[in-house]
C-alpha cells in the first residue's frame, strides 16, 4: 500500500509543520502589517478572513502543492463534466448541474441532463405558484396553509436548514414543517394543530425506501384519510424522489411526483426537487436565487486559481489541522439565529461524505479523514462549550460566520452580537499571557499570593485557529454561495484524502440490524441470538413493557 503520507508534498509539509508548530499568531501579526490582506479573500460581498490561522505564506504554498499533487484540478473538472466519480455506486456527481444557469450542456450516459433539470424546475414553479396563490385546492376546496416535508438525512436537513435560514422571506399564512425522525412523537407533535383540509404533505426520499420516511408518510396518510377519505390523497400528497415507481406505488398521483436522479447525492439534494418545500415557502424566484448563488460559487471554484479559491483554501486549512496537528474536531459557529441549523446540515455534509477509512481503491487509509463537526449559533455557544475551545487541551479550529446586516435591526442587538463575533476570534488568537493576567488582577487590588494561585486558571494559551466569514446579509443568493462553499470544501478534502466522498455504506449495517431486531420486539419470549449486551437490553425492554 502506498499512502499519501509517503508522497513528496506530504513529507515536505510534515517537515514544515515541525518547523512552524511553535509559531505564535500574535507574533505573525506583529511581524506582518498586511497579514489580513495577505490571508483573506473576497467574492462579491463575501469575505473569508483566514489570517487567524497557524500558517505562513510558505504553509499555504505547500498545502496547495499537496492539492495539485493529488490532481485536484483534474478531479474537479471531472465532477463538473459528469464523469462517474462516485466509483462505488458507479454514478456521476452532478448536484452542480442542478444549478447550472448557463447554456452549457452536461452529458451523462450520452444524454444532456439539462433538459430534464429545466423541465422539473418548470414543474416546480407551476406547482409552487399554485400553492402560493391559493389556486391549488385541497380535497374540500380550501387553499393550503401548511406544508409538511416528510424526509430524513439529506431529504430533510438541507431544505429544513434553508427554510429556517430564510425565514424572514416566508409568508405567515403558509408555514413549512418538517418530520424526519421515526419517533412517533415527532409526527404527533407536528400534526397537532394542523387542519387536514389545508395541509399538503411532501414525501421527500431519493430512494423512496427509507423506513423512517415510509412509516411517517403512512401515518400522515392515515391521519388525512381518516378525516377526508382516500380520495383526498392526490390533493394532499406530492413526492420528491429519484424512484417515481415506488412513489406511485405508495399511492401518490404521478402528476405530483417531482423527479430527481441517481447522480444527485442525498446530502446534496436541496437543489433538486427536494427543494420544493423551499420553493413553496419562499417562492420559486427565491429558490432560483439560491441556485444562482450556488452557481456563482461553482464558477469561482472552477475558475479561480487555487491560491484565491475559497473552498480550496478552507479545505486545505482543514487538512493542515486534521492531519498535521491531529485536530479531529471542527466547530461551525454562525452568529445568526436563522442559521442555527447550519451546523447540523454540515455534520451530514462533512461526516457522511468524508467519514471513510479506505481509499477509492479500497485500501486502508492511515490518516484521519473528516473532522467531527459541531456547532451552535452565537452567542449561545459562548455560554456553553466555548470554554473547551479557549482553554481545553483540544485544538478545535472554528469557522465564525456572520451577516453585517440583521433581518431584525432591533435596538442594539446586532451590534452587540457582532462585537462578540469579533471578540471571540480575537480572544482565541491572542489568548491572555501570564503578564497580562498579573497586571489585570493587580489592577483589581488582588494580593500577590492570590494572583499566583489564580494565574494558571486565568491564563489563555491563545493561538487557536479560526476562519471568519462575513457577508452583507443572508439572502437566498448569499446562502446559496455559502452552502456551495462548504460542499466544495468537502469535495477538495475527499480528493486529497483519496476517498469516495459520495457514498455512505456506513449507515447500512445499523439499518439492516434494526430490520432484524424489529420482529423480535414483539411477544414475550426472550431473545438470545445477539451479543450479551444486545440480548440483555432487548430482554429488559420486553420485561419493562410487559410490566
Ligand atoms: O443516511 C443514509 C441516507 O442515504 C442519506 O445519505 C440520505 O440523505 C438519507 O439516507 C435519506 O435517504 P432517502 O432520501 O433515499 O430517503
Amino acid at each position: 500500500m502506498t499512502s499519501i503520507k509517503d508522497s513528496m508534498a506530504w513529507k515536505v509539509l510534515q517537515n514544515h509543520h515541525d518547523a512552524v508548530v511553535g509559531l505564535s499568531m500574535r507574533e505573525l501579526f506583529s511581524g506582518d502589517g498586511n497579514r489580513f490582506e495577505n490571508f483573506s479573500l473576497i467574492l462579491d460581498d463575501m469575505l473569508l478572513d483566514y489570517s487567524k490561522n497557524r500558517i505562513t505564506g510558505e504553509t499555504m504554498r505547500l498545502l496547495l502543492d499537496l492539492a495539485r499533487e493529488r490532481g485536484l484540478e483534474a478531479r474537479r473538472d471531472e465532477m463538473f463534466c459528469g464523469k462517474k466519480i462516485n466509483n462505488t455506486e458507479n454514478r456521476a456527481v452532478l448536484h452542480t448541474a442542478l444549478r447550472n444557469r448557463s447554456s452549457r450542456k452536461i452529458i451523462v450516459d450520452g444524454q444532456d441532463v439539462m433538459e430534464e433539470i429545466r423541465d422539473v424546475l418548470a414543474r416546480m414553479r407551476r406547482f409552487s405558484d399554485k400553492v402560493r396563490d391559493g389556486s391549488w385546492r385541497g380535497a374540500t376546496g380550501k387553499a393550503v396553509t401548511d406544508v409538511v416535508n416528510i424526509g430524513i438525512g439529506g431529504s430533510y436537513l438541507g431544505p429544513m436548514m434553508v427554510c429556517e435560514a430564510l425565514k424572514p422571506y416566508q409568508r405567515s399564512d403558509l408555514r413549512p414543517h418538517f418530520v424526519s425522525n421515526v419517533d412517533g412523537s415527532e409526527i404527533t407533535e407536528t400534526l397537532k394543530g394542523l387542519d387536514p383540509e389545508t395541509t399538503l404533505f411532501l414525501v421527500a426520499s431519493k430512494t423512496f425506501s427509507t423506513l423512517e420516511t415510509r412509516v411517517n408518510a403512512e401515518t400522515a396518510r392515515a391521519w388525512l384519510t381518516g378525516k377526508l377519505g382516500e380520495k383526498a390523497v392526490p390533493k394532499h400528497f406530492a413526492a420528491l424522489s429519484a424512484n417515481a415507481e415506488a412513489a406511485a406505488e405508495f399511492g401518490i398521483d404521478r402528476e405530483n411526483v417531482f423527479e430527481f436522479w441517481d447522480w444527485v447525492g442525498g446530502r446534496f439534494s436541496l437543489w433538486s426537487a427536494v427543494g420544493l418545500v423551499i420553493a413553496i415557502a419562499l417562492g420559486m424566484d427565491r429558490f432560483e436565487d439560491l441556485l444562482e448563488g450556488a452557481s456563482e460559487m461553482d464558477a469561482h471554484f472552477r475558475t479561480a486559481p487555487l491560491e484565491e479559491n475559497m473552498p480550496v483554501v478552507m479545505a486545505m486549512l482543514g487538512i493542515w489541522y486534521i492531519n498535521f496537528f491531529d485536530a479531529e474536531d471542527h466547530a461551525v459557529l454562525p452568529y445568526d439565529r436563522y442559521l442555527s441549523h447550519l451546523p447540523a446540515y454540515l455534520e451530514q455534509a462533512e461526516m457522511e461524505s468524508n467519514g471513510k477509512s479506505v481509499t477509492r481503491n479500497g485500501e486502508p487509509v492511515d490518516y484521519i479523514t473528516a473532522p467531527v463537526v459541531f456547532g451552535e449559533a452565537g452567542t449561545n455557544g459562548q455560554h456553553s462549550f466555548y470554554q473547551l475551545i479557549h482553554q481545553g487541551r483540544h485544538l478545535v479550529p472554528a469557522d465564525f460566520i456572520a451577516p453585517v446586516l440583521s433581518h431584525n435591526p432591533t435596538g442594539d442587538h446586532h451590534r452587540i452580537l457582532l462585537s462578540n463575533f469579533f471578540a471571540q476570534t480575537e480572544a482565541l488568537m491572542q489568548g491572555r499571557p501570564p503578564e497580562e493576567v498579573r497586571a489585570h488582577l493587580a489592577g483589581k487590588g488582588t494580593d500577590e499570593d492570590e494572583i499566583e494561585r489564580l494565574l494558571p486558571h486565568q491564563v489563555f494559551e491563545g493561538n487557536r485557529p479560526t476562519n471568519s466569514i462575513l457577508v452583507r446579509r443572508f439572502d437566498p443568493r448569499t446562502l446559496g454561495r455559502l452552502i456551495a462553499l462548504y460542499e466544495h470544501k468537502v469535495f477538495v478534502q475527499g480528493v486529497v484524502w483519496d476517498i469516495n466522498s459520495f457514498d455512505q455504506w456506513g449507515v447500512e449495517l445499523g439499518k439492516q440490524l434494526a430490520e432484524r431486531i424489529l420482529p423480535q420486539l414483539g411477544g414475550s419470549d426472550p431473545v438470545s441470538g445477539h451479543d450479551g449486551s444486545t440480548n440483555g437490553l432487548i430482554n429488559h425492554f420486553k420485561k419493562l413493557r410487559a410490566g
